[in-house]
């Protein structure tokens, strides 16, 4: 079938796991020849390329006029064995927690705390996803992209990729690369990584296996966190503010009970925390927007919500703890228009 014909015209809130937005068209790609021929389309007909994986880090606005969304669903995975690791790479299409159930089943450690991350292995690499003390950049090597600019497909190793926390080059360049795979370094070593809560219940075990820790990672997100499927979101819709010694013991005077994560560039506070103690707004809900009443820093849509709606609840949020304390959330959750 012919390009244009292939291209549909869909809700965007189909796409989306807040479940908002508005009609663009839509096409998804599997191969590399024809995401080169749909850019090349996109170019000469002047419309406005948004790369999609699975949207669940993403939400549209109603008015998406000469927008194209392209979603990538180039599948497959590789292993190259090695004495002690094996070097994984996975297409960027590719559901990222099939993959974390499919190292965990080879006996592999390096992902198992990162399961049930919701999202594609393209989208992965953007916030450099983390969770339960681990992050993707600690196995990460290397991953392959088409440059959007010169149609060519280039390698960029872990330095380039400049990854801080839920930060990388991809959020600095944004839509100047789509991410084809990535690969990442997993060992065959026992090599758990249990600091964090509640994981650390394991650290007395024996013999532990990643599918241990993966079932224990899943088990606490399940319980924390809404299922998009049956309540919409976007997971965490701001990231942890990480503030000065000054701003926080100016924090602490006032707030003695105040959380805080150990982190390399400061002091990093959970959002949730400053939510519910200081915001109040902990399952707070207005209209069909709310937080969720078990982590307050998913916002979720009940029902028919507009991303105009879901940004005046989350700025409410804002004001409410930048007016208290002086911290500015920064968003986590991209919105498309
Ligand atoms: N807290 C509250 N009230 C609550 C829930 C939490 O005050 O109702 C406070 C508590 O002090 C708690 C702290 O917040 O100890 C941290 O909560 P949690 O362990 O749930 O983690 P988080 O910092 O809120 C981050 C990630 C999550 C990830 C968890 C687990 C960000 C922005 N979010 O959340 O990622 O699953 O750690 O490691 O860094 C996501 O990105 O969508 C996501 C869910």
């Amino acid at each position: 079938m012919e390009l244009q014909e292939r291209i549909t015209k869909v809700a965007l809130k189909d796409y989306s796991s807040l479940r908002v937005g508005g009609e663009a068209e839509y096409l998804e790609t599997s191969t590399m020849a024809e995401l080169v021929e749909v850019l090349m389309y996109a170019k000469k007909e002047g419309k406005r390329v948004h790369i999609l994986g699975s949207g669940t880090n993403t939400y549209f606005g109603e008015n998406l006029e000469n927008l194209f969304v392209v979603k990538i669903c180039m599948k497959g995975i590789s292993c190259e064995d090695f004495e002690e690791s094996v070097l994984l790479t996975a297409y960027a299409g590719e559901i990222w927690d099939d993959l974390v159930h499919f190292s965990t089943n080879q006996n592999l450690w390096g992902i198992e705390n990162l399961s049930y991350i919701p999202g594609t292995v393209g989208a992965a690499p953007v916030q450099n996803i983390g969770a339960y003390g681990a992050e993707l950049k600690d196995v990460f090597v290397s991953l392959s992209a088409l440059d959007r600019d010169t149609l060519d497909v280039v390698a960029i190793d872990r330095d380039a990729c400049d990854f801080g926390y839920r930060d990388s080059l991809f959020k600095h360049e944004a839509g100047k690369y789509v991410i084809l795979s990535v690969t990442m370094r997993l060992s065959k070593k026992t090599s758990p990584r249990l600091s964090y809560k509640p994981l650390d219940a394991l650290l007395l075990k024996e013999d532990i296996t990643p599918q241990e820790v993966r079932e224990l990672v899943v088990a606490t997100r399940k319980a924390k966190l809404p299922e998009w499927k049956e309540h919409p979101n976007a997971g965490s819709f701001f990231k942890n503010p990480v503030i000065t010694k000054v701003q926080f013991d100016a924090l602490r005077f006032k707030y003695p009970d105040v959380p805080v994560i150990p982190h390399t560039q400061g002091f990093k506070i959970p959002a949730a925390w400053l939510i519910e103690h200081i915001g109040g707004m902990k399952g707070m809900r207005v209209g069909d927007v709310a937080t969720w009443p078990n982590q307050p820093l998913v916002i979720v849509n009940y029902g028919d919500a507009s991303a105009d709606e879901i940004d005046e609840y989350k700025e409410e949020i804002r004001k409410k703890i930048q007016e208290a304390v002086g911290i500015v959330l920064e968003q986590e959750v991209n919105r498309v228009d």
